[in-house]
């Protein structure tokens, strides 16, 4: 007999629901937040009020687009945190009600580690997927982690950022140039025209797997500063240099990391997952590395890179086979569990 999940993402600013059979997928609708451009960044009370207008025309979408009848559904999957409090709530009080009215379990699933599970989604073509244990470089907004995939439940972190996430480096470092949030997709955009090597900003000497970007920041921040006062346009000027210099900054420290990960855990499979995951630069520099060590890499869809519910969808489907489900009290949690 099928399993039929319904997967909710709220966490931050999308608003996501999907409809997966066993690991296949049936649809996967993102409503995206544009209150918040104008801003900068995204602001929490903002994201909670719109996700509590577009949750119920979102799931009734990815319902109908999966051509699915509410009563079909096995259980429903939502994303618990790590997030932004009050978009939580509004997913998490959704999955109560929805589970109560319907006499169905829910799962409570854990943002990060759906991101890595998101190389699970069923593709049409049956395309490979990692074999266990594989490493996972989790990149985002919010989190850069190092992970150790056992099996879809149980993984380990073994290299974290103790400041700025990668995704919050690319961000404000667009910010300080006067680029649009989000920041990344315009820096990349622009480093395809500019030369990597234009400009050299310093990697941080950190011990072990961790990582750490806010040193960048300040010097790119600083570096700009300087040039600024000789020059008046030399951030218009040298915008395709700069983007391009910063992104190979960014890349070359994730990567180092990761191939100090292979050699010390001797897995040679490595995955990347989370919205960073969608970069030229960091997809082509992985590629290279891979090929030149002889490392198999997986890399994800673009519509499974940043904030979505599929990915929540499966790895509900993984708790849900596990008979792993929530009870009615649980509540959500800012910050990351593991
Ligand atoms: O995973 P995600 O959608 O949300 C979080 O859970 O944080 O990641 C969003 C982050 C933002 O910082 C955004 O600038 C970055 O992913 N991002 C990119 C690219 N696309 C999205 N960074 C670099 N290059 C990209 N192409
Ligand atoms: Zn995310």
């Amino acid at each position: 007999m099928s399993t039929y999940i319904l997967g909710i993402e709220s966490s931050c600013d999308d608003t996501s629901a999907a409809v997966i059979k066993n690991t296949q997928l049936l649809s996967n609708v993102i409503a995206n937040q544009d209150v918040h451009k104008s801003f900068g960044g995204v602001v929490p009370e903002l994201a909670s009020r719109a996700h509590q207008q577009n949750i119920i025309p979102v799931v009734e979408f990815a319902l109908n687009k999966a051509k699915i009848k509410k009563n079909q559904l096995s259980a429903i999957a939502f994303t618990r945190g790590p997030g932004l409090l009050g978009s939580l709530l509004v997913g998490t009080s959704f999955a109560k009600s929805f589970s109560l009215g319907l006499g169905i379990p829910m799962v409570e699933v854990d943002h990060l580690k759906a991101h890595i599970l998101s190389h699970f989604i069923g593709k049409e073509y049956g395309e490979e997927k990692p074999n266990f244990p594989f490493l996972c470089l989790t990149v985002s907004g919010g989190h850069t982690q190092i992970v150790k995939v056992e099996s879809p439940t149980k993984m380990t972190v073994i290299g974290r950022t103790i400041d700025d996430a990668a995704g919050e480096a690319f961000d404000k470092a667009a910010k300080i140039m006067g680029l649009p949030y989000p920041g990344g997709p315009v820096i990349d955009k622009l480093a395809k025209i500019g030369n990597p090597h234009a400009f050299e900003f310093p990697t941080p000497s950190m011990k072990g797997l961790d990582y750490s970007f806010s040193g960048l920041k300040t010097s790119f921040l600083y570096f700009l500063r300087d040039s600024l006062k000789i020059d008046d346009d030399f951030i218009e000027k040298n915008k395709a240099d700069l983007s391009a210099s910063i992104q190979y900054t960014i890349v070359t420290i994730l990567l180092n990391k990761v191939k100090r990960a292979i050699k010390e855990t001797g897995i040679k499979q490595i995955a990347i997952a989370g919205g960073v995951s969608a970069n030229s630069g960091l997809r082509d520099a992985l590629t290279l590395m891979a090929k030149q060590n002889n490392w198999k890499t997986f890399i994800p869809e673009f519509q499974f890179t940043t904030d979505n519910a599929a990915m929540i969808a499966i790895a509900g489907y993984f708790k849900y086979l596990d008979g792993d489900f929530a009870e009615q009290n649980v509540v959500p949690y800012a910050r990351s569990r593991f």
